[in-house]
């Protein structure tokens, strides 16, 4: 018999977002819960599936992580409420540009960072979708360290980021500095790599000028992980790894 062989196309990393922020959606959001709706490519395939609960009668009270969120959301028929309104939020999907394997997470390359460690601060299940080339076995070796400053002296405060050693850029959009829903600038800080980001993190939060950083230490409830096949992996934060169903 002669050799079959199947060549495998393997998914589009757009379909790979896709798959894996809709897999969060179907095993997380119930009718009824107050859900956090995060900022980013992945994030937003996550925010059209809720609206598709929505449409199809689901109660569900939905909080914003960005104005890009909000505004998403409304396109696609999803009320957002007022993180001040709400007692708690039951789960927030969003994203992340970094995951180490004890779940610490580095965001906010989408700039949303304060508001995403806002909600996540008031969120009992914060689920976290990315696809595989996002983990890494240190923070800081992929992308850069996301810190949102205050305008007023901001090259001060990149002088004092600095002496944290890294190389401190401010984010600049058409050559004009990058300002965030809050009004703030964005320095993206590259290490080598963050060998102690706690140690780091407490370095980084007293340094006058620093509003937020993306740093997102012992926040992700679960991570689910696409691979270039599709498969979606939830890796619990109890070390747990299940393989997810669609
Ligand atoms: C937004 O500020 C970020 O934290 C995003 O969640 C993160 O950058 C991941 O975005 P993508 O899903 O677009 O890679």
């Amino acid at each position: 018999m002669d050799d079959v062989s199947i060549t495998m196309t393997p998914p589009e990393s757009q379909n790979l977002k896709k798959i894996v922020a809709e897999s969060a959606v179907n095993h997380y959001v119930r009718d009824g819960m107050t859900v956090g709706l995060g900022t980013g490519s992945t994030a937003e395939y996550a925010i059209r599936k809720v609206g598709e609960l929505a449409a199809s009668g689901y109660e569900l009270t939905c909080v914003a992580t960005s104005l890009r969120t909000e505004k998403l959301a409304a396109e696609v028929g999803v009320r957002i409420s007022d993180l001040s309104d709400v007692e708690h939020i039951d789960v927030t999907i969003d994203g992340a540009d970094e995951v180490d394997p004890d779940l610490q997470l580095i965001k906010g390359l989408g700039g949303a960072l304060l508001r995403e460690k806002i909600v996540a601060a008031a969120t009992v299940k914060e689920i976290i979708i990315v696809d595989d080339s996002k983990l890494v076995q240190k923070l800081g070796t992929r992308s850069p360290l996301p810190v949102e400053v205050v305008p007023f002296g901001h090259t001060k405060t990149k002088y004092a980021l600095e002496k944290q050693g890294c190389k401190a850029a401010l984010r600049t959009v058409g050559g004009r500095p990058f300002i965030t829903d809050s009004g703030n600038y964005v320095y993206d800080c590259v290490f080598a790599a963050i060998e102690s980001p706690f140690f780091l993190e407490s370095r980084i939060d007293v340094i006058p000028g620093v509003v937020e950083n993306g740093l997102f230490l012992n926040t992700a409830y679960a991570v689910l992980s696409v691979n270039g096949e599709g498969v979606v992996t939830a890796i619990g934060r109890d070390g747990t790894r299940d393989i997810l169903t669609p």
